[in-house]
C-alpha cells in the first residue's frame, strides 16, 4: 500500500491544491452545511486543506479536529496558515479505528479518500459514529478505480500501470460497499451522489496532472514495470495535447447519527 512518507505526502498536496480538488472540497463542505459555532472532525486529514477550509466555514466560536496517522501530513497540516475568523484547528496522530475523543464529541465528522486506504472498516465507522452527538452528520468520501476512463496512445500498457496502481490501496473499490458498512455502523445514510473529476487536454495543474507523478513513483519498478516503461507512459499522456481526457469519480456518502 502507498505509504506517505515525505515525498509523496508533498506529491498528494500539490494534487489537492488544483482546481478540481479545491472543487470537491468546496462540495463536501457544502453538503456537510456546516454552521457557525460547530465542532468538526476531519478523520484522515491529510495535508490539512480541508480541515483549515472548514475551520472558516464554522468561525472562531468553532472548533475543528483533524486525525491522521503519517507524520509527514500532519506536518504539512500544523504548517497551515489559519484565516483569522477561524476556528482553532488541532491535528493529531490517531489511527481511524481509535479516535482520541470521548463519546458525542462532534457536530460533524468528514472522512475523504481515507478509508480506501483501511483494512478496519466497521471499527472506522464505528469510532465516526461514536463521537458524533446524537443528530451529527457524518461524510464518507471515496473512489472507484474502476471508473477510470483515461486515454492514451498505447492501451496494454496504460492497463498494465493502472492494475500495479490498484495495489496502492486496501480496497480500490469502496464506494461498492459504503451504503451497508454506514448502515451497519449505525448511520442513516442520506443520499450518496458523485463528484467527477474530468480533465479535458493536459494540464500540469489539474488533479490528473498531479497524479502522473504520484502514480509513477508507486509503480515503478513493480509488476516489471521498468523506469523506462513509467517514463514512456508519462511522456505520451503529456504528449496528447487537447487529445488527452481524463475521468475519475469520487462517491460521497452523506449519513447522520440518529437522535
Ligand atoms: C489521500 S490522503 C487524503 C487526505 C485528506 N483526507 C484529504 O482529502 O485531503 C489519505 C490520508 O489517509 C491517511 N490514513 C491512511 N490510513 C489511515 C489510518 N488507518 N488512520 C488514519 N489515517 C490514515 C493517510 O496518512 C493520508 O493522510
Amino acid at each position: 500500500m502507498l505509504q506517505f512518507g515525505e515525498a509523496s505526502a508533498r506529491r498528494v498536496e500539490t494534487s489537492y491544491l488544483t482546481p478540481d480538488v479545491v472543487e470537491q472540497r468546496r462540495q463536501v463542505i457544502a453538503a456537510l452545511g456546516l454552521q457557525r459555532g460547530e465542532s468538526v472532525l476531519d478523520i484522515g486529514s491529510g495535508p490539512g486543506l480541508l480541515a483549515v477550509e472548514m475551520a472558516a466555514a464554522v468561525g472562531s466560536r468553532g472548533r475543528v479536529s483533524g486525525t491522521d496517522i503519517s507524520p509527514s501530513m500532519l506536518a504539512l497540516a500544523a504548517d497551515r496558515s489559519i484565516p483569522a475568523d477561524a476556528a482553532p484547528v488541532e491535528f493529531q496522530r490517531a489511527g481511524v479505528d481509535a479516535l482520541p475523543f470521548p463519546d458525542d464529541s462532534f457536530d460533524a465528522a468528514v472522512s475523504t479518500q481515507v478509508l480506501e486506504y483501511v483494512e478496519v472498516i466497521p471499527g472506522a465507522l464505528t469510532e465516526m459514529h461514536r463521537v458524533l452527538r446524537p443528530g451529527g452528520r457524518a461524510l464518507v468520501l471515496d473512489t472507484d478505480w474502476d471508473s477510470i476512463v483515461w486515454h492514451s496512445g498505447d492501451v496494454p500498457r496504460m492497463r498494465r500501470v493502472l492494475a500495479v496502481w490498484d495495489e496502492h490501496l486496501i480496497d480500490p473499490h469502496l464506494p461498492r460497499t459504503l451504503l451497508g458498512s454506514l448502515q451497519r455502523a449505525g448511520f442513516d445514510v442520506e443520499r450518496p451522489w458523485i463528484i467527477p473529476l474530468f480533465n479535458v487536454g493536459y494540464a500540469e495543474a489539474t488533479y490528473s496532472g498531479g497524479l502522473i507523478p504520484t502514480i509513477a513513483a508507486y509503480v515503478t519498478g513493480r509488476g516489471g514495470l521498468t523506469a523506462e516503461v513509467i517514463e514512456a507512459w508519462a511522456a505520451d499522456l503529456r504528449a496528447l495535447g487537447p487529445a488527452y481526457f481524463f475521468s475519475l469519480n469520487r462517491y460521497v456518502f452523506l449519513a447522520h447519527k440518529p437522535g
